[in-house]
Parts: C-alpha cells; structure tokens; sequence
C-alpha cells in the first residue's frame, strides 16, 4: 500500500490578513485556521502521517494544542519550525518526512476548509500516474493582460487557464530532488508553489479536479467567506439575514441515469464507494445542475441547456461546482446577488444522510451563499425509486445587487 505523508505549512506571518496573529492561529467558527486544516487532513481515508510547519515559537503549544484537539491523531502528527519564505517552511517539512514514505503532499494551512476526500483523490492520482499532482480549478473572471498606464493589451483565453490549489502530491524522492536543484540553481526563489519546483526540475505535473473549498484565506474578506460556509453548513443563519429590495425565487430540476464504471459525483463532492456514477455529458451531478437551473430561472436567464449547451466540448467531464459558479457569475452580471439555495435529492442510494454536511459545505463553496440539501427516496416508484437513476429539485432566492 502507498504511505502517504501530507505537509502543512502555517509558518507564515499572514500579512494580507492583517490580524494580531499569524494566519493559521486566527480564530475560525469554534477552532484556529490551522486546526480546521489539520482535521480535514487527518481524516482523509489515506491515514496520511502529517508534518505541520508552524513558526518558530509556536511548535510546543501547537504540539499541545493538536494533541488536545485530535487526541487520536497525535501518533501522526510532527511539528517542526518553518522558514522566512515558504518555500524554506517545505524544505523544512520535507526534512522531517520519514524516508519510507511514497507519496507527499503539500498543504497550505491557509485553505482551512478543503474536504479530505480531495486529499485522497490527490494522492491517489500521484500513485496512479507517478508524477506531480496539481487541484485546480477554472477562472470564471474574464483575464486581460495590462500593460503600461494600466492599458489593456489583450484578453487571455481564460479556457486553456487554471487556477491552482493545494494539496499538491508528488512521489516523494521526486519532490526531494527538484528541491534541491532548484535551490542550487538559484530557481526557488521564484517558484510560488511546489508543482512550479517540480516543474522546473523537468519533471511532469498533472492536473485533477479541484475544489471550491480548497479556496486560500489570504484576506479579510476570505475569512468571512469561510466563516459563512462554516455557518451555512450546519444550518445556523445565512449569510445575508434581511435582504432589502427585490426579490426573485426560481426553481431547477435534474435527473440522470445511473451508469456503472463512472465515478458518481454527486452534491459537488465525489462518492468513491457508491457502486455506478451518473451518466451525462458533464459530472452528471444532478444535485448541482438543478441549483444552476433555480438560479437561472430565477434571474430570468434560461436554463442549464440553453446557456452552457449540453454538448459543448469545453464542458465535457466539467464539475457542478464549475457550473454554479459560472451560473453565479451570469446571475451576478444581470444585477442579481444570491441569497440562498436548496436543494432535495431524490434516490435510494447512496445513503446520503452521512455525507450532507460536506454536500452542504461544497455546495455553499461554489455558490458563496448557503445551501441547504434534503434527500428523500420515492416509495420504489419511477426511476429513482427503481433505482435506475437520481433525481434532485433545486429552489434558489435571488435578490436585486444595490
Ligand atoms: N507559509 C509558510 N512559511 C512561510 C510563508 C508562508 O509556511 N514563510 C505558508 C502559510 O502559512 C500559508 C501558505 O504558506 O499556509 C500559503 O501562503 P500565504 O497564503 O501567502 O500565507 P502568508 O505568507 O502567511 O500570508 P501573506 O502572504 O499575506 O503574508
Ligand atoms: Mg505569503
């Protein structure tokens, strides 16, 4: 079996944040930034060893503080002092990687809320391709390149982008030697991430689906995005409370086939157990597609197939996460903000109860606004109750951006 080690690195001081303490110290909900990361990590099915990189100063209290937080944890977890530059806090982590270890994945602390099963996927695609493992996710902003006198001088096409997430995996002998070249060669200091190290080194770095819980809190405004997501989730408020001035409801339905030997994406998180995935040109994410759907109708904008197209090649395998937010931006350019969404799924399995929270938590990610989700079977009637396929009803309220 692969061993798996994952590096989180929370050395830095978070000056974007701007807050009395170094960001992976700053309260979030009921626990620190670093906390929330290291949780998430811990809990990934690959039992990964953890090696968090803290400032020096902090590794006794971060040591007492993990141990008292994830008792059953402690026997993986390493702390040790990080560097000036994140690059010296990986050099650092890696350092204290144990040498039986296959696959490493590095970890910024920064994205608190990244769910574990991206962890997995991650390092399962590094044993699956042996070469670097990079999360990513589309830009929905249209990109422009500017020049002098803030002139704009072209616009990027934004479909052969990506932007980049973390955790980034790679085999771990790998990584270990395109450090050290780029540290002789002078390459490092340039190098904003570890598939960029890696890259410089020659070697090959891939790419899988990211997350849009894996966002980075850099500024304030990140830290109350990931505060609302925390609060959406578990149900205790929105985060707009009293919207003032007009307002739009719509509705969206999805349904699709269940077809065996396809993974099953379903409320925006992957279900790797689930024994057929959903058919369809995109994820087949049901769940997601009739969120898009209440939001466009509600906004008067169509529907999922007359604005993405169902054949369209650039969303072949695209994620519902990826089509809420471009929904989102649609709604958000027609004068709209959204206030909320919910969204009932219709099957008999998987057994979803278990999971709503994270379906929750990804869905709410995406859309930057709550989203509740309910599931229910249909009595044995009809396609989802004779197991054929999964059916999800979708409402959302809109309210007009002043
Ligand atoms: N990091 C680190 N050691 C450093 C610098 C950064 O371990 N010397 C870590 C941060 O703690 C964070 C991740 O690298 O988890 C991504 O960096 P970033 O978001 O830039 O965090 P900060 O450097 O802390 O923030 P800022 O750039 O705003 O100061
Ligand atoms: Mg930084």
């Amino acid at each position: 079996m692969t061993s798996v080690a994952v590096i989180i690195v929370a050395a830095g001081s978070g000056t974007r944040l701007g807050a009395a303490q170094p960001k992976a110290f700053v309260s979030l909900g009921d626990a620190t930034v670093l906390e929330h990361a290291v949780a998430r990590a811990v809990a990934a099915t690959s039992a990964p060893r953890l090696v968090i990189v803290v400032p020096a100063g902090r590794v006794d209290s971060t040591t007492a503080l993990l141990s008292a937080r994830l008792p059953g944890a402690a026997d993986r977890v390493t702390v040790v002092p990080g560097g000036a530059e994140r690059a010296d806090s990986v050099l650092a982590g890696l350092a204290a990687v144990d040498d039986s270890v296959d696959v490493v994945l590095v970890h910024d602390a920064a994205r608190a809320l990244t769910p574990s099963s991206l962890f997995d996927e991650v390092a399962r695609a590094v044993a699956d391709r042996h070469a670097g493992v990079l999360p990513v996710v589309p830009i929905a902003d249209t990109v422009k390149r500017v020049g002098a006198d803030r002139v704009v001088t072209e616009t990027v096409d934004r479909s052969v982008l990506a932007a980049a997430q973390t955790p980034q995996g790679f085999p771990r002998v790998d990584l270990v030697e395109a450090y050290r070249m780029a540290a002789a060669s002078g390459a490092l200091a340039s190098c904003t991430d570890d598939a960029a190290v890696f890259a410089a080194a020659d070697r090959t770095v891939s790419t899988i689906d990211g997350s849009p819980l894996a966002f980075k809190i850099t500024t304030p405004a990140d830290l109350e995005r990931a505060e609302a997501i925390l609060e959406g989730g578990s149900g205790r408020g929105a985060a707009i409370t009293a919207p003032a001035g007009e307002l739009r409801t719509g509705i969206g339905v999805d349904a699709h086939a269940f077809k065996e030997g396809t993974p099953l994406w379903l409320g925006g998180i992957l279900w790797p157990d689930a024994e057929a995935g959903l058919a369809g040109h995109s994820d087949g994410d049901a769940a997601a597609h009739a969120i898009v759907d209440a939001l466009l109708t509600a906004a008067g904008l169509g529907d999922i197939g007359s604005r993405f197209g169902t054949a369209d090649p650039q969303y072949a395998g695209a994620s519902g996460a990826r089509f809420i937010a471009e929904a989102v931006a649609l709604v958000e350019d027609a004068g709209w903000r959204v206030v909320n969404a919910s969204v009932e799924i219709i099957t008999n399995a998987p057994k979803l109860g278990p999971r709503r929270h994270e379906m929750q938590d990804a869905l709410s990610a995406a859309l930057g606004a709550p989203v509740s989700v309910a599931a229910t079977t249909s009595d044995g009637l009809g396609m989802t109750g004779e197991g054929r396929g999964i059916a999800a009803v979708a409402s959302a309220l809109l309210v007009r951006a002043s």
